[in-house]
């Protein structure tokens, strides 16, 4: 980064309507290491450096797990982090499932809060819509040659604030099926949030760019007959009054999914978690992604590519009304608008 842009992030002239989901420094990160089959004190550091073995786990056998979840400055100023001990359990299931040292939900909070606190000022104000995206980093640094877990690991949590996701407005965009692409297998390591799984997908996500779409939708990878994800976002659909989310042993289990499945019996929808065929599709009435990058990502169209087939869900580009209504619901439990009936957030 040149001296002048680094000078006016330290003097805080962050053009916060403007942000990207790109890596802003701020001032403290969150570390602690484990060794001896115990975990360290919580350390801050201002250093953006890790030094490792050549040799470590991480670096070839891709023992790392990360997580991401967000937090929001309110309408009342107060700071909200959505769902940490979600994302504190789903750090522990993808370090069960690539054999890594879990670390206690209570350590894994702490560290987000304190790495919330500690970085303050870079949490931006209500009114630009933006947020502080939090990543949690979980890696293997045991040097080994032969593939074995490490029995040495760190943990991070860094935080950079990063922009509204839709800035002309809650849009859609469209999707596109290649079957030539899998994520991850039927009993891999899908359902991890392990950086192995996202290498897998670089490819397919670039092609999909190429030709135009936001990303590619994967089918499952054994008999690409059931829907599975949408890039790195689970799917949903809705029609007849219910809300129909994918059931498979390859896709993350989405924080947000789980909330807007919560969200929409809150407001009178039926839910379906269930094996999802793909010429379903034609039935749905709305369909989105859903993350926590975008909270939803309403679904234009999906093409299928293979078969020349259009899954269209918004013949004018706008969002569905269901859609619209439960992305307005839980925004507005984040930035506190709304009343948390769930206890889902923390306030810092
Ligand atoms: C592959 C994949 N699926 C789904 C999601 C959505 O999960 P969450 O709602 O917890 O962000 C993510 C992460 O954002 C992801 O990387």
């Amino acid at each position: 980064m040149c001296f002048f842009k680094k000078y006016c992030y330290i003097m805080n002239e962050i053009d916060w309507a403007n942000l990207a989901f790109g890596y802003i420094p701020t001032d403290f990160n969150i570390r602690c290491y484990y060794r001896n089959g115990e975990w360290s004190e919580l350390e801050e550091t201002s250093s953006t450096e890790i030094t490792l073995h050549m040799a470590a786990t991480c670096l070839h056998y891709g023992q790392e797990a990360f997580e991401g979840l967000k937090a929001f400055r309110g309408k009342d100023g107060k700071i909200r982090i959505f769902r940490i001990e979600e994302n504190a359990k789903r750090m522990q299931a993808s370090s069960d499932g690539i054999m890594m040292a879990k670390l206690p939900i209570e350590k894994f909070t702490q560290a987000v809060i304190r790495a919330v606190k500690l970085n303050e000022r870079f949490v931006p104000p209500y009114e630009s819509g933006a947020s502080l995206y939090i990543r949690p980093l979980l890696i293997g640094t045991s040097a080994k040659v032969g593939v074995n877990a490490a029995t040495e690991y760190t943990f991070l949590v860094f935080v950079t604030p990063v922009g509204a996701y839709f800035k002309g407005g809650f849009q859609t965009t469209p999707f596109c099926i290649l079957r030539q692409y899998d994520r991850a297998a039927p009993l891999g390591t899908g359902i991890y949030k392990i950086g192995g799984n996202y290498a897998a997908s670089l490819n397919a996500g670039e092609h999909a760019h190429r030709l135009g779409y936001s990303n590619i939708f994967y089918l499952d990878a054994k008999e690409k007959k059931y829907i599975d994800e949408c890039g790195a976002a689970n799917f949903f659909g809705i029609k007849n009054n219910t809300y129909i989310t994918p059931k498979s042993t390859s896709i993350l289990p989405s924080i947000t999914n789980k909330s807007l499945m919560q969200l929409a019996e809150s407001i009178g929808l039926m839910v379906e978690q269930r094996q999802i065929p793909v010429e379903e599709l034609a039935t749905f009435e709305e369909a989105g992604a859903c993350g926590t990058a975008a909270v939803i990502s309403p679904i234009e169209r999906i093409d299928d590519l293979d078969k020349n087939i259009s899954y269209v869900f918004s013949k004018d580009g706008k969002p569905g009304k269901i859609c619209e209504k439960l992305y307005n619901k839980l925004r507005a439990i984040q930035y506190g608008e709304e009343e948390d009936v769930f206890g889902w957030t923390t306030i810092v």
